[in-house]
């Protein structure tokens, strides 16, 4: 080992030691982390989890045993209180040494729709490992089972875990919380042909029991536990990168996430060493509900991005760059979310501007500053600030373009006062003096005023800041961005709306698929029904195979009542579980009685291809809810 290796180790040694021991927590955060959880976190903190699992595709179904080794935070503890979800709890013993374990008494409270019921395990006086034997519920809200048809290979059966925000306790019974960091093992008993991944450290052949083994070394949150199984193959992208899919979307991923070691290498350069060895990505089938998830070492992806042009390759840009904003610190209550994906977002911009130039940057940050405009249109006030006065109890239904879009308009500001170079600085600092640990937004406020606002005095007020974390209005001193590209769509479709030009004249050939989308988002509701209808004659809208378009397209035609498209759109609602490209349609649909009945007719007949997250979501719309 050479010197630089040791002092790398030891580095690391320090960081995982300093967070074993996690201070109390004050009244706001500890108001915050029991808003979502019913675990005593102040009494006992899971170190460590140890799954051993058989998936069982005929039944929907995953049972086994998961061993928590606990650190007991309140000697007095007698008790340790964990997160449940449809789990179905067979036995829970303790264990002093891991070696000798005794029959616990348990008792299993009433349950909660959003946080589930707690499980509370007696615990003796010197006891520091519980082990609880369960079997998951088909429904489970962090799983989703698919049937053969639903993959691309339609041979085999495919499942996969979705975790965040308060899902993992649906398939494993643990501290559900982000405040709680434990490293992981995992055993995963897979039929015979199918491989399991997870997000950890993994081997590409099962042991000689047949099982899949897994080591998550460094200590994550339980929303960051994932699992997969199904017909999954490998590719490798480049040293320390790679893609798994279906065998039939192996290519396509492998050139589609190409630049991977690239992006990781500008992260790296800016903001410090990637700490968690590989990173690949898993693209999943297209009931994945989300465009992606930062499980840690591999990024699980819609297939949605896979267009072969790259031009949505921002997406692993934003995964990858929760390696350091999420995974490395963590929001450590999700009234704190914005700690996460604010900061992940004004990352994945600032990536775009180092891999595609600046115009691309702020193309796809007029688009993202949509976004925000359109889910404050229609999320309730209390939802448009940063962090709100009382935390949520359901992380989902609050769950919107705020966090992200308004953080990134946040960190900008930040930046344009105090500096590239300075704030750089502060970003890495954030990083480096939080590694592996869980942090809360009074936490990064206080970081800000020693590092930044102490060191360039006058510069940003208190009162700035309160206001970009507490008001709902966007500050007026925010600072916007602007795209000469999108501007000209603007000008191109008003002039052919307003007469002055025409269809024909349209220069869409040349348009990427972010042209496309400020084409229509930005489709005044003066345009005709007429209008509407010659787009879809010439560029065959209702026909494209790019997804982002097709949500776009659908959009604005039913909000401008052609009817003409809604059996394609009822294909597409049927093709795609992209929360981000169906909730937009099934919103504007509710907003007429007809558009009601066929999103109902179509929710009812498309419901059972849909992850369980996004069947609460779209239920949460067709009830009238507000949301994101
Ligand atoms: N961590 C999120 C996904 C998430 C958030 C899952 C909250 C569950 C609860 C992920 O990093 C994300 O932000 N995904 C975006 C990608 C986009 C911003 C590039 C998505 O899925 O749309
Ligand atoms: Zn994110």
């Amino acid at each position: 080992m050479t010197t630089r290796h040791c002092i790398a180790a030891l580095a690391m040694l320090t960081a995982s030691l300093a967070t074993v021991h996690a201070a109390p927590l004050d009244a706001t955060s500890l108001a915050n982390v029991t808003a979502n959880t019913y675990a005593n976190v102040q009494q006992v903190r899971t170190r460590h989890v140890a799954l051993d699992l058989a998936v069982d595709f005929k039944t929907s179904e995953l049972s086994g045993t998961a061993t928590l080794e606990l650190e007991r935070v309140d000697p007095a503890a007698t008790q340790v209180v964990l997160d449940t979800q449809d789990l179905d709890i067979r036995k829970a013993e303790t264990s002093v040494d891991g070696e000798v374990w005794l029959k616990a008494p348990f008792t299993l409270g009433s349950s909660d729709e959003v946080l589930g019921a707690p499980l509370t395990i007696t615990l003796p006086a010197d006891a520091t490992r519980v082990r609880v034997t369960y079997t998951t519920k088909p429904q489970a809200s962090g799983l989703q089972w698919l049937p053969p048809a639903q993959t691309l290979g339609k041979k085999h059966p495919f499942m996969f875990s979705q975790s965040e925000a308060i899902h993992a306790r649906s398939w494993i019974p643990l501290q559900d919380t982000p405040f709680v960091r434990a490293t992981y093992e995992a055993r995963i008993h897979a039929p015979k042909g199918l491989r399991a991944v997870m997000s950890a450290d993994m081997k590409d052949k099962p042991d000689a029991s047949g099982a899949w083994t897994f080591n998550m070394p460094q200590a994550i949150p339980s929303y960051l536990i994932a699992l997969a199984v199904g017909d999954i193959a490998f590719e490798a992208t480049g040293p320390r990168t790679g893609v798994y899919a279906e065998p039939a979307m192996l290519k396509k991923a492998a050139y589609e996430f190409g630049e991977t070691e690239r992006t990781l290498q500008l992260m790296e350069q800016a903001f410090g060493p990637y700490r968690w060895g590989r990173y690949d990505i898993l693209v999943l089938p297209p009931s994945f509900p989300f465009g992606g998830m930062e499980n840690p070492r591999l990024t699980f992806a819609t297939p949605t991005v896979i267009t072969g042009d790259r031009m949505l390759v921002s997406l692993v840009s934003h995964e990858l760059a929760h390696s350091w904003s999420g995974n490395l610190v963590t929001n450590a209550s999700w009234n704190d979310f914005w700690l996460n994906e604010g900061f992940t977002e004004y990352l994945t911009y600032r990536l775009v501007d180092m891999q595609f130039g600046h115009a691309r940057g702020d193309t796809e940050r007029v688009l993202g500053l949509t976004d925000l405009k359109d889910s404050m249109s229609h999320l309730d006030k209390i939802d448009w600030s940063l962090v709100r006065s009382s935390p949520p109890k359901d992380p989902d239904a609050v769950y919107s373009s705020v966090p992200y879009e308004r953080g990134t308009l946040f960190l900008t500001w930040l930046e344009t006062q105090f500096g590239r170079p300075a704030f750089d600085a502060f970003l890495r600092g954030w990083f480096d003096d939080h590694a592996f640990q869980s942090a809360t937004t009074a936490q990064f406020v206080a970081y800000l005023q020693d590092k930044l606002m102490a060191q360039q005095p006058g510069k940003i007020t208190q009162a700035q800041v309160d206001t970009w974390l507490h008001q709902p209005e966007l500050p007026d001193f925010a600072v916007l961005p602007h795209s000469d590209a999108l501007t000209k769509v603007d000008e191109e479709r008003d002039a052919w709306l307003s007469g002055k030009s025409t269809l024909e004249a349209l220069p869409a050939a040349q348009w990427s698929v972010h042209e496309w989308q400020q084409f229509f988002d930005n489709m005044p509701a003066s345009a005709t029904l007429e209008q509407v209808q010659a787009l879809d004659a010439r560029f065959k809208l209702s026909q494209t195979h790019n997804a982002i378009i097709a949500c776009a397209w659908f959009h604005v035609a039913i909000a401008h009542g052609d009817k003409a498209v809604w059996p394609a759109a009822q294909r597409y609602l049927g093709s795609v579980g992209r929360m981000r490209l169906i909730t937009p349609l099934y919103r504007e649909l509710i907003k007429t009685p007809d558009g009601k009945a066929f999103a109902e007719q179509t929710y009812a007949k498309v419901k059972a291809g849909y992850n369980p997250i996004a069947q609460q979501a779209v239920e949460r719309i067709l009830k009238g809810a507000s949301g994101g």
